[in-house]
Order: C-alpha cells, then structure tokens, then sequence
C-alpha cells in the first residue's frame, strides 16, 4: 500500500515552533519517524512538505493517481482553504487528519477545520505519535 503524507504551511520550520504545541521534532525527524513507521508496516509513504497552496494542491491531485491512503496536515490552511478541500474531496481513497496540537483545544478560529467531514479518521494532540496512528488506520483498512 502506497501513502501520500502532505505536510501544508510552516510544518517546515517545526523544530523551531512552540515545542510544549508542537514536540520538538524537526520536520525531517518527523519524516524519518514516519518511514520507519511505514516500513514496519509495510506502507510505502512518501513525505511531502510546502508553503504553497497550490503545491499542496496538485500534490492532492498526483495522490489520485496512485495512493490507496492520505494522511494530511495542511496546517493552518485546514482552518480556511477550501481549494485544499476540493483537491482532498476528489479522493477515492481514506483519508486521516492529522494536527500535531490539539486543534479542538485551542482558539476559536483552529477549531474549524474544512476538511474534517472529508476525513475517515482525524488524529489531533497527539505529536509525531498522530502520524503512526494514522499509517496503522490506513494499514487496516487495505484489503
Ligand atoms: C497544525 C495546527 C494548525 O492550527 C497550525 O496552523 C499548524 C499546525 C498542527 O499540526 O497542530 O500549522 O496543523
């Protein structure tokens, strides 16, 4: 099973965000996490990161053309991009949802997400350990 994880706005400069919302991982120690993850569980991921919009969105668009799982943290554009949620809508495949920090918990305007109803599952404040968690739930679900 092949997994697209996409990564959205300023997840890049992760190990430089508030560690007590975020963990102190870099992205590129989240990523390694992530494939030893997969691997053993027989995933292939491919980890992907942007600041761009549209970047996001044609990675969306690449995704349908052969990931049988989506796991994506489009950072704050999960809060307002509906471009983001049409791409992601286009899915035929299980999607997760996942935030670092705990996004129900926070201020008012985190706590709308607009891909939240498109998402099989969504994992929120449970740091890198999210990620796993959502490779297992799409682990599961191939037949
Ligand atoms: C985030 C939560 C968003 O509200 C925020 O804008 C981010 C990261 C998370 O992983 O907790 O950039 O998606």
């Amino acid at each position: 099973m092949r997994v697209a994880v996409l990564n959205g706005v300023n997840l890049d400069v992760l190990g430089r965000r508030d560690p007590a919302l975020y963990g102190g991982l870099s992205l590129h120690e989240l990523e390694r996490r992530i494939y030893e993850w997969a691997m053993a569980l027989d995933v292939t991921a491919q980890c992907r990161q942007t600041n761009s919009e549209g970047q996001y969105v044609d990675w969306c668009h690449d995704a349908l053309d052969w990931a049988g799982g989506v796991v994506a943290n489009p950072g704050a554009w999960s809060h307002y991009s509906y471009a983001i949620r049409d791409a992601l809508e286009l899915l035929q495949v299980p999607l997760v949802e996942v935030h670092l920090s705990n996004i129900d918990e926070r201020e008012e305007w985190r706590r709308n997400s607009v891909i939240a109803d498109l998402a099989a599952k969504r994992i929120v404040g449970k740091g890198p350990d999210g990620y796993r968690e959502a490779l297992e739930f799409l682990a599961e679900q191939r037949g």
